[in-house]
């Protein structure tokens, strides 16, 4: 039986303006977690329509009804990035357009793949998210806690769930597709792809959000781009239109933590991987146990400061 509670959260993204800095003491963090919201609506849709696909191939009782868990929550995660974004669009209308074109590159790839390659995309890409999302958790003093509320507690509680559900897609590509070797080989086409996204999404914040909102050069997270700025500094020739500041969004985190959250991601990519045994974010569990107790989850930081609970 999966022990995957599929929380139907909404967060107050119509009821005031939703700043595209909403991290002020962070810029770069707050594009990237802006962009992380174009992303999930694009790969989550994917994940619904290929579990779809999956259903009928799924023998194991079990494995069929993790694999239900799991799409249920990542329709509900793509839902409320919706209207996370409904709100940036608001602003800055420019940006519908780039969320139709990550949207469509997703759509593409349903269309154009086999079910084993979206399947392998997702349990590649999910594996990561344990390492990654601890280091964020883990700092969310500094990342999560100086914004505004209603993104902070989206992203906690987004992030939670995918450590929540971290075991589920490779279950489910080991339960229909089941070869290390494939996953592996495809690996390098998937990461191209995930990075192409999020340089879709970053073009469209320097295109469509005026430099004075955005604080810096939404692409500065880049390691390409940043070698290609630093070629243009030695070759004018080569030099790129300057877009802004280039901090990277985990410049103040520990060093340590960092490396070890990078190795995590590696580590999640050979074969025999088993994403039960990760290490997972000391938040992740506070966050289960005060939703368990009826906490407003969606006012993470404000509900605490006022006491204020749920239902
Ligand atoms: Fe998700
Ligand atoms: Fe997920």
């Amino acid at each position: 039986m999966t022990d995957l509670i599929v929380r139907k959260l909404t967060f107050a993204f119509e009821q005031h303006d939703v700043p595209f800095l909403w991290n002020p003491e962070n810029p770069a963090f707050s594009a990237m977690a802006n962009a992380v919201s174009f992303l999930a609506i694009g790969f989550e849709k994917m994940i619904v329509k290929m579990i779809m696909q999956a259903k009928p191939l799924i023998t194991d009782p079990e494995v069929a009804e993790e694999a239900d868990a799991f799409m249920r929550q990542e329709g509900q995660h793509s839902t409320a990035h919706r209207q996370h974004v409904r709100g940036l669009i608001r602003n800055y209308p420019g940006l519908q357009e780039t969320l139709d074109e990550v949207v469509g590159e997703f759509d593409k790839l349903t269309a154009e793949t086999p079910l084993k390659y979206r399947l392998a995309y997702t349990a590649d890409l999910e594996a990561t998210f344990t390492s990654v999302f601890k280091l964020m958790l883990d700092n969310e003093a500094v990342l999560f806690r100086p914004g505004d509320d209603r993104v902070a507690s989206l992203f906690i509680w987004h992030f939670v769930e995918e450590v929540e559900h971290r075991s589920s897609a490779l279950i489910i590509f080991d339960s229909i597709v089941g070869s290390d070797l494939y996953r592996m080989r495809v690996a390098p086409s998937i990461f191209r792809h995930v990075l192409r996204m999020i340089r879709i999404a970053n073009i469209g914040f320097n295109k469509h959000v005026p430099l004075e909102e955005r604080k810096i050069d939404a692409l500065s997270m880049s390691a390409t781009y940043r070698a290609q700025h630093r070629l243009g500094k030695l070759l004018p020739r080569f030099a790129l239109p300057d877009q802004g500041p280039m901090p990277r969004a985990f410049d103040d985190l520990p060093l340590g933590e960092q490396l070890l959250a990078l190795r995590g991601v590696i580590r999640s990519q050979l074969p025999k991987h088993k994403p039960a045994h990760e290490k997972t974010p000391a938040l992740a569990d506070v966050w289960f146990q005060r939703y368990q107790d009826g906490y407003d989850v969606t006012r993470w930081y404000t509900a605490e400061a006022t006491g204020a609970e749920a239902n």
